[in-house]
């Protein structure tokens, strides 16, 4: 058996347990859209774009339309490819059916790295507002259970424990499988976009065009190197692919589901990161780098905002965790059915063959 083995379409789809024999093709452009929101929207721009501003300045909005650009062709490639083959797995059975098994995975394991990169990240970001908000209680961390070994200079740290929780209970959410999942992640990401939206209705009239000048204090070097920090914004674009099985007209919907939820975050992004220097001056967030939006809210006099901010970039983050998380499992889901990892990650207990089902993995 060669390791470059193709797999056709044919016996993808088959595989799959599609081709017309039951398999429920229940979303359409809208959930698609609100899933490629749901792991789009998260830590890079509740926390990344104070790193952002001191590296780019206000010239940090093109960043996010070069960052966008680079997505938006990957994009069009996953669009197409989730719609002429519509099966789980995304860029993983894609290799499958193009380069072959090798290829396959290969790009698997890039596929799990990624998830894991982001989930990590994010899951770390999500831990400083949670500890923000419980000091609000009174509740404090230890220190030492607050980060990885070694990333607080001068002290001495074991592990980030919020983060390592959150993991492990949306971990424990997947993998007992619930109804609601699908409707729990719409809801919160419908919540994080209205409180986008509420940042920059309480933000713009505080606005001085003066903050934009110089608008590009680091040129365009700059710009583009602070591009590349910002593609981790985009993150998460790919795993509306990993609904294709599911997917009414795939052909029509895939396309707008991805093409649509990307469009709708650059555009978001590049409003909020508009207003974000207009109010505070660039160099001004080096002092709250975990915290932008907050330093942006205090200058304009909003706090008020403040705290239902926290509640979006809190509920944004769980959504990024969600649904990469999910992507994770998929994809070892087809690489173990596929032989190629353990075939007890392919093997499902009754409540996940039900959530299996839902998604599209069985019929
Ligand atoms: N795009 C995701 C985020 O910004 C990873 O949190």
């Amino acid at each position: 058996m060669s390791i470059f083995r193709k797999k056709s379409i044919e016996d993808l789809l088959k595989n799959a347990g599609s081709g017309g024999k039951g398999l429920k093709r229940e979303l359409g452009a809208w959930d698609l859209t609100m899933l490629g929101i749901g792991a789009i929207i998260g830590t890079g721009i509740f926390v990344l774009t104070g790193t952002g501003a001191v590296n780019a300045g206000p010239a940090l909005s093109l960043s996010f339309v070069i960052a966008g650009l680079a997505c938006l062709f990957a994009a069009l490639s996953y669009a197409e490819f989730a719609a002429s083959v519509p099966v789980s797995g995304s860029t993983y059975t894609y290799a499958y059916a193009t380069l072959g098994e090798f290829a396959a995975w290969i790009i698997g394991w890039d596929l799990i790295l990624e998830y894991l990169l982001a989930v990590s990240a994010v899951s770390a970001g999500w831990s400083g507002y949670f500890q923000s908000f419980l000091s609000g209680f009174g509740i404090n961390f230890p220190e030492k259970l607050t980060a990885a070994p070694g990333s607080v200079e001068g002290v001495t740290t074991y592990m980030n424990l919020p983060a390592f929780l959150i993991v492990m209970a949306i971990t424990f959410l997947i993998s007992i499988g619930t109804k609601q999942t699908t409707r729990i992640n719409n809801i919160m990401v419908v919540i994080k976009v209205l409180v986008v939206l509420l940042f920059i209705v309480s933000s713009i009239y505080y606005v001085k065009p003066e903050n934009w000048q110089p608008f590009m204090p680091f040129g365009i070097d700059g710009v583009f190197s602070t591009a590349a920090l910002m593609f981790f914004a985009f993150i998460g674009f790919d795993a509306v692919a990993s609904a294709a099985e599911e997917t009414r007209n795939p052909g029509k919907n895939l396309p707008r589901g991805i093409l649509g939820s990307l469009v709708i975050c650059v555009v978001l992004y590049m409003i909020v990161s508009l207003i974000m220097t207009g109010v505070v001056p660039y160099a001004q967030f080096s002092k709250a780098l975990d915290h932008p939006i907050s330093l942006v809210l205090q200058s304009a006099g909003q706090n008020w905002v403040a705290g239902i901010i926290d509640l979006g970039a809190f509920l944004g983050m769980t959504t990024v965790i969600l649904v990469m998380l999910y992507g994770q499992t998929r994809i070892m889901f087809a690489m173990s059915r596929d032989g190629l990892m353990p075939k007890s990650l392919s093997k499902l207990h009754k409540n996940i063959k039900h959530l299996m089902r839902l998604h599209g993995y069985l019929v």
